[in-house]
């Protein structure tokens, strides 16, 4: 097996292995309440926005991108793992990291997140958002990361919860400022280069008050992308507007959120969504930033 620098040519490879990885870790660690994962070929949706996500890390993050090959019978390459990761203004994270199923447990996550790893030199704080799967989790642990456990929300938003909100504008390209701004304050760092993307996959809501400020990128379902505010109140108003972007009977999600962020739980049961439990929150000093969503893909 080689593990060695990813390359643009390698991304629909990357994508395929990464369906397969996902699909059957959804099917191994749902819980028997929950409907099985849709199975088959993945929403061109995802795909674009996946292959997008990885053209982007490795234009602004070559270093923090690897791949496992290995050689087939007939000579050629043929790559099984992927682990891609950014820094940001000193703020390492880890952005994917994936096995294809036939390859797992055979110690290729262990030397990916290796590799990936060595981009995180110079940058003290981590963060990685982890699967329920204990091979990540004993890998990010023993890289020296804390597991927090995260809650996942989902459902159809009850639309006669939704309250009157004010304060919160449709934002664009020209708020990244106030965007990097409110990220510094609340974690430590900017997303820069990763607010361009995000502003072109996603719709944007901005409040910026006499109070405070913050920002929340949604999909069209509804559900917060990435959300970043410098008090409660203004992270509750966004979260309710990123809500009501909701289609009548569209499923929402809400990720990722650790016991620090109870006004986005809260929120979340006034809408008539549920909870969950999975997967963890991992990082490496650095307390858990609040009020704050991260995004699976830029954290
Ligand atoms: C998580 C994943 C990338 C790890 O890659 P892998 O090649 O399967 O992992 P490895 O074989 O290198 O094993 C990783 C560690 O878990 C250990 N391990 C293996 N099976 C295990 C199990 N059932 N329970 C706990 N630990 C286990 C290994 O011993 C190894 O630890 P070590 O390096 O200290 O010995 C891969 O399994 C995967 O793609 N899983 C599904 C998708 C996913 O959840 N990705 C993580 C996204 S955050």
């Amino acid at each position: 097996m080689l593990i060695r620098p990813m390359r643009d040519d390698d991304i629909g490879a990357a994508r395929a292995l990464t369906h397969e990885a996902l699909q059957r870790s959804r099917a191994a660690t749902r819980p028997a309440a929950l409907p099985a994962p849709p199975s088959g070929p993945p929403a061109p949706d995802w795909s674009g926005r996946w292959e997008r996500r990885a053209k982007h890390l490795l234009r602004h993050d070559a270093e923090g991108c690897w791949v496992a090959e290995i050689e087939t019978d007939g000579g050629s390459g043929e790559v099984i793992g992927v682990a891609m990761s950014l820094r940001r203004e000193k703020l390492w994270g880890l952005s994917a990291f994936f096995v294809h199923p036939r390859a797992q447990g055979a110690g290729v996550g262990t030397a990916l997140l290796d590799a990936a790893l060595g981009y995180s030199q110079g940058c003290l704080r981590g963060i990685v958002i982890s699967t329920a799967d204990p091979r990540a989790a004993r890998r990010y642990r023993l890289a020296g990361f804390t597991l927090h456990p995260t809650i996942r929300v989902a459902g159809t938003v009850d639309r006669s919860a939704l309250p009157v909100v004010d304060g919160v504008r449709t934002g664009g390209p020209g708020d990244q400022d106030l965007c990097d701004s409110v990220d510094r304050r609340v974690r430590g760092a900017a997303h820069g280069v990763d607010h361009e993307f995000l502003c072109a996959e996603y719709g944007l809501l901005v409040s910026d008050t006499f109070t405070g400020s913050g920002y929340c990128f949604v999909d069209s379902s509804g559900s917060p992308v990435q959300l970043a505010a410098t008090n409660r109140k203004i992270a509750q108003r966004l979260l309710w507007a990123a809500l009501a972007v909701s289609p009548e009977g569209a499923d929402v999600r809400i990720d990722y959120l650790t016991a620090d962020q109870e006004w986005a739980v809260d929120v979340a049961l006034a809408a008539g969504l549920s909870l969950r439990t999975e997967g963890y929150l991992c990082l490496r000093h650095l307390r858990p930033p609040a009020p704050y969503l991260p995004s699976g893909a830029f954290l």
